[in-house]
């Protein structure tokens, strides 16, 4: 670490400490004293050697990678480019390289125990106690008892048959939408159905639409395919169409990404209107669309319609997460992919996992044949009304004036804008000194800009911590309105990370 000791950092200056980070490493880096293709120290230790908080490192590799000097290889660390190059595009809109930390990067920070978390608005998922086990653990009894080792066995790689009958029902119970049989494959998570369908139909420079903000795991998934990946504005009612078909004519796009109902990060649904004119939108100008649905189960007030609902033209590629509100840890999803489509799908999952757990899909077969699923989300909607309930409430008590905030009608997301000039990652920082996480809005951009916007989840918080921990939240962002430290303004006046 002897090297890093030139990188002198002041507290007593304006300048962010990941800014001073960043520039030392820079000027390491462009001297040659870090060598390319070498790896940077891991950011829990580079932070130690600091003394700053790892988010602040985070930030710094962050934007060592946007700015092309770093490259960030998942699950092995960051390594320094053999020739540094800056990446950022000419069109605002456009992004092709860029990449950065994922959601799952800044949660595993602080679950990691760098700070100790006392009201978790951050993360997604749903405690493990509110899992139905005791029903689980009787279904997989049953499944074993009745199936012996057949339950263990490969499973054919579109699905175990007698699940996709089910699945086949469900959609018709719940949706009052008939599925083919021979349209439905099983998938291990929406995010292998996001992948295995990139990995089928998106090749090199093929143009992707998202929504702005959108879901990284899907842009991650965009990337490795060398996509041309397009923002499309979202606003309260679904995407802004107007920017959706500019960007069609300049760009046509191959297929369009989008979470219609309870978008994952803003809670966004789409009107009845924007649905129904998304999909004619695909069929007039022949692009196919992605449709994730990871949580239109937990409405806290109209069942909301599915886009594949108006998809005449066989052009929605519906997927189903069954993680949200179930059993993350399972696996387990479908995807509701057109007849002419099916093989070519079909060969992309059996190349990524050749099937889905046999085990996994019996016990989800017989859970819903048993009919524990409508049970159990009902259970899960009264919980969760109450906590969106007291979350409201309180936005409402404590929130600081200029502090705008959408209250979704469904699902576990509330997106909260700061008053101008404010920037999401600063009151991360700010919120995690009173033992506070939320996800800032900037990881749910493409290039991961600066948001001025927060993702404030109640998945996991308990309702009985939501009023105290808004209250502190709401003191944070006043301390951050009296002291907006940390803003840094870099070329064309635009904040840097
Ligand atoms: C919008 C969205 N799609 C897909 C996924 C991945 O879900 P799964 O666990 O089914 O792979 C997530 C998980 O956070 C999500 O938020």
């Amino acid at each position: 670490m002897n090297r890093f000791v030139s990188i002198q950092i002041d507290r007593n200056v304006e300048k962010p400490l990941y800014i001073q980070i960043f520039e030392g490493l820079t000027k390491l880096i462009e001297e040659g004293t870090i060598a390319s293709g070498e790896k940077l120290p891991p950011i829990r230790r580079m932070a130690s050697f600091f003394n700053v908080n790892a988010v602040t490192v985070v930030n710094a590799y962050k934007q060592l990678e946007n700015l092309g000097y770093v490259d960030s290889r998942v699950g092995s660390g960051t390594y320094v480019r053999f020739s540094p190059e800056r990446v950022e595009s000419e069109d605002s809109n456009v992004f092709e390289e860029v990449s950065g930390f994922s959601e799952e990067a800044l949660e595993s920070i602080h679950f990691k125990g760098d700070v100790s978390i006392r009201f978790d608005f951050a993360s997604a998922s749903i405690p493990p106690n509110y899992f139905p086990v005791k029903d689980f653990r009787n279904v997989i009894n049953e499944v074993l008892d009745r199936d012996g080792g057949y339950a263990l066995e490969y499973q054919e790689s579109s699905g175990y048959q007698p699940l996709r009958e089910s699945i086949k029902s469900f959609m018709e119970i719940q949706h009052d939408l008939k599925v083919p049989l021979d349209e439905i494959q099983i998938i291990s998570g929406a995010q292998q159905g996001i992948d295995i369908l990139a990995k089928a139909f998106i090749n090199y420079r093929d143009v992707v639409f998202v929504e702005a903000p959108t879901y990284p795991g899907a842009v991650n998934a965009f990337k490795s395919r060398g996509a041309h990946i397009i923002e499309i504005n979202m606003s309260e009612d679904g995407v802004d169409l107007k920017d959706l078909k500019e960007n069609i004519k300049k760009n046509p796009p191959k297929l369009f990404y989008t979470m219609p109902v309870f978008q994952n990060p803003t809670g966004h649904s789409y009107s009845y209107k924007k649905k129904k004119e998304l999909a004619a939108l695909s069929k007039e100008y022949d692009f196919y669309i992605i449709e994730d649905d990871h949580i239109n189960d937990l409405y806290y007030d109209k069942k909301p319609t599915l886009l594949k609902a108006f998809d005449d033209d066989s052009k929605v590629f519906y997927i189903k997460s069954f993680s949200k509100l179930f059993l993350p840890g399972l696996r387990m999803a479908f995807l509701w992919i057109p007849q002419h489509h099916f093989d070519k799908t079909a060969l992309a999952k059996y190349s990524s996992d050749i099937s889905s757990s046999g085990l996994s899909q019996r016990a989800m077969d017989l859970f819903l044949k048993k009919d524990l699923w409508s049970g159990h989300v009902e259970r899960l909607q009264k919980l969760f009304y109450d906590k969106w309930q007291k979350a409201g409430q309180a936005l409402e008590k404590y929130m600081p004036e200029n502090v705008r905030y959408y209250r979704p009608q469904g699902g576990h997301f509330f997106w909260v804008k700061l008053p101008k000039g404010l920037y999401s990652m600063n009151l991360y920082n700010e919120a995690l000194k009173s033992g506070i996480s939320i996800m800032p809005g900037d990881l749910f951009y493409v290039n991961q800009r600066p948001s001025e916007s927060f993702r404030l989840s109640i998945a996991k918080i308990r309702a009985q911590d939501i009023e105290e921990g808004i209250a502190l939240l709401a003191e944070s962002i006043s301390r951050l309105i009296d002291n907006p430290h940390g803003v840094f303004y870099g070329p064309g006046d635009r904040p840097l990370l």
